[in-house]
């Protein structure tokens, strides 16, 4: 388990359908993720661009990213399937927090309750430097449609409003959230308690539980980011805590390590 600053961490490499299948029933306290949208457009050829061509819109190019190209009804479903099995993982009372844009926004709060979750409402990541555009609103939001594994108690500290913040500039991931956002809504688990994020990407949930005193769980497919989120964890770790690359199992029985790598994060 974690030690007495809540600091510990597990990135696993592999499909989160899969990874699933190792968390313990009820060992999740916060499932806070940012899953490919497959949005970007509105057409079956829109979605099927380059994440890059749909996103990014840095100056230096990033690797493209896994799972993006599902049409609306496959998206639904596929969100479904992953939502149901993150409730399983899910102790009562836990809650879930997961990112979207405008476009797939009704097909995401569908998909949440068809996964068993209770749907309780949005908050909103707002960017200050989004692009003007002539004659309409400017699209400056992207979503965070929130939940619970049933009923939750009315008690803890006060929640996340919406985030007003631009997307790191100096970025691993075309889709990299702000840590200081993160922060914030990590804070919805209890302190040393755990965090699962089965979208990792570059690792900013889990940097962001690393310096709150959450443990950390993530999932990622894709070899290129599984290496830069454990890179970028491992260092916080150095910096911020004790290092658990000595601990394989640190979540206990309730979680093992099912991936097909061995769970060695860059020392
Ligand atoms: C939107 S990005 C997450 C970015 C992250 N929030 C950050 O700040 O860096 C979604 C990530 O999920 C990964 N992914 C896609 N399908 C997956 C799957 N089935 N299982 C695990 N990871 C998956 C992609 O490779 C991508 O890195």
């Amino acid at each position: 388990m974690s030690d007495e600053t809540g600091a510990a961490w597990e990135l696993l490499h592999g499909d989160c359908l899969r990874l699933f299948e190792d968390v313990g029933p009820g060992s999740v306290d916060l499932v806070m993720t940012d899953p490919p949208y497959s949005s970007g457009g509105f057409t079956r050829g829109d979605r099927t661009a380059s994440t890059a061509a749909k996103y990014s819109g840095a100056a230096a190019p990033r690797p493209d990213f896994a799972g993006d190209n599902r049409d609306q009804r496959g998206w639904a479903h596929w969100m479904a399937l992953w939502l149901g099995l993150a409730l399983r993982s899910s102790r009562p009372g836990a809650v879930l927090a997961v990112f979207c844009d405008w476009r797939q926004l009704p097909s995401a709060t569908d998909a949440i309750q068809a996964g068993g979750w209770v749907w309780r409402g949005l908050s909103s990541w707002d960017k200050p430097t989004a692009r003007p555009q002539l004659g309409r609103p400017v699209q400056a939001c992207e979503f965070v449609a929130w939940a619970t594994a049933g009923a939750r108690p009315i008690e803890g500290g006060v929640g996340p409003r919406t985030f007003v913040g631009d997307a790191p500039r100096d970025r691993d991931h075309q889709t990299e959230k702000p840590v200081a956002m993160l922060r914030e809504w990590v804070r919805l688990a209890p302190p040393g308690g755990l965090v699962l994020d089965p979208f990792a990407g570059s690792g900013s949930t889990g940097e962001a539980c690393l310096l709150e005193g959450r443990r950390f769980l993530g999932f990622e497919i894709d070899r290129h980011y599984w290496e830069v989120a454990s890179a970028r964890i491992g260092g916080i770790d150095r910096i911020g805590a004790r290092s658990t690359t000595a601990q394989p199992s640190l979540f206990g029985a309730g979680v093992s390590a099912g991936s097909d790598d061995p769970l060695t994060p860059p020392a």
